[in-house]
């Protein structure tokens, strides 16, 4: 990892809090795999002082894409970039989804966990057959379908808490039934914390296995301020910044 001072290219609204942002860094877009994130600088002043965590959505040499929410102070500011601004992130961070080969692995994503598992989709379709769940509330925060479509997906399944998109429910409804049917061996999943509960509660019964990148309050983003820590069942408390953000299910104590 390195702090890249690079370009912003495009910062694309895509549909209320929800933005596409591309940054030119020939640096991180050469190294980046699937799992890694970058700490942005949102901000040339010192308010807010801390660099701000996004996974990445996809890279294409020199470029590298950001699918993010505004949720906050340092989101709204990375919202006000413009073409042409220069930021400095720091990356590329974090471990990343193991490899895999031959394998029929299927994609879970809630919201904006679209980030990193569309850039896993993307390396791993190669090599795997890959299926997608993917839920949100509601249409508003379900986005970027038609980035989907040039994917290679045995099955598309798409869920809304309301209803508005897909079939009414969440990325478990039809879980169970999907990793059965479809010979799914591994999952990987991204989004909030109580949906990697509800996707852990199924699969822990069944021989698939897990992954899951986990969102943790970050400070640093590369192990020195500890405000990352999770609890795990063997390693004691792990930095989800330098130890994660992939982790297996089975290691993490919900
Ligand atoms: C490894 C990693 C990858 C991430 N990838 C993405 C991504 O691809 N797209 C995206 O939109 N966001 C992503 N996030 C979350 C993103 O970092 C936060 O939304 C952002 O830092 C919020 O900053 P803020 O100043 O706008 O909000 P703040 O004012 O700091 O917080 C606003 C609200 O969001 C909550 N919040 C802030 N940070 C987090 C967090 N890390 N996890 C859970 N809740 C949080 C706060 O508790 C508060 O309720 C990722 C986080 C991590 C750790
Ligand atoms: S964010 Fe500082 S140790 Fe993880």
């Amino acid at each position: 990892m390195r702090d890249d001072i690079c370009n912003i290219v495009e910062n694309i609204q895509i549909q209320g809090e929800y933005y596409l942002l591309k940054i030119h860094s020939e640096y991180i877009s050469a190294r980046a795999i699937p799992g890694n994130f970058i700490m942005i600088s949102v901000s040339s002043t010192m308010e807010p002082l801390l660099k701000r965590p996004f996974g990445i959505f996809e890279t294409d040499p020199p470029y590298i894409w950001i699918y993010y929410q505004v949720v906050g102070k340092g989101s709204r500011l990375v919202s006000e970039f413009k073409p042409g601004d220069k930021i400095s992130v720091l990356g590329p961070l974090g471990n990343s989804f193991p490899p895999v080969t031959n394998q029929s692995i299927l994609m879970i994503a809630g919201g904006r966990g679209i980030a990193p598992i569309h850039f896993a989709i993307k390396k791993y379709q190669k090599e795997n057959k890959i299926s997608l769940i993917y839920g949100a509330r509601s249409k508003h925060n379900l986005n970027l379908l038609d980035l989907l479509k040039p994917l290679t997906l045995q099955v598309l399944l798409l869920y809304s808490d309301d209803g508005s998109i897909g079939k009414r429910g969440n990325v478990t409804t039809d879980l169970r039934k999907t990793i059965q049917k479809s010979g799914i061996s591994i999952t990987f999943s991204c989004g909030p914390d109580n949906m990697f509960k509800s996707i852990y509660q199924v699969t822990r019964e069944l021989k698939t296995r897990d992954y899951a990148s986990l969102e943790a309050l970050m400070g640093c983003g590369f192990g020195i301020c500890y405000s990352c820590v999770i609890q795990t069942r063997k390693s004691g408390y792990q930095k989800v910044c330098t130890d994660g953000p992939i982790f297996d299910m089975d290691e993490i104590a919900w």
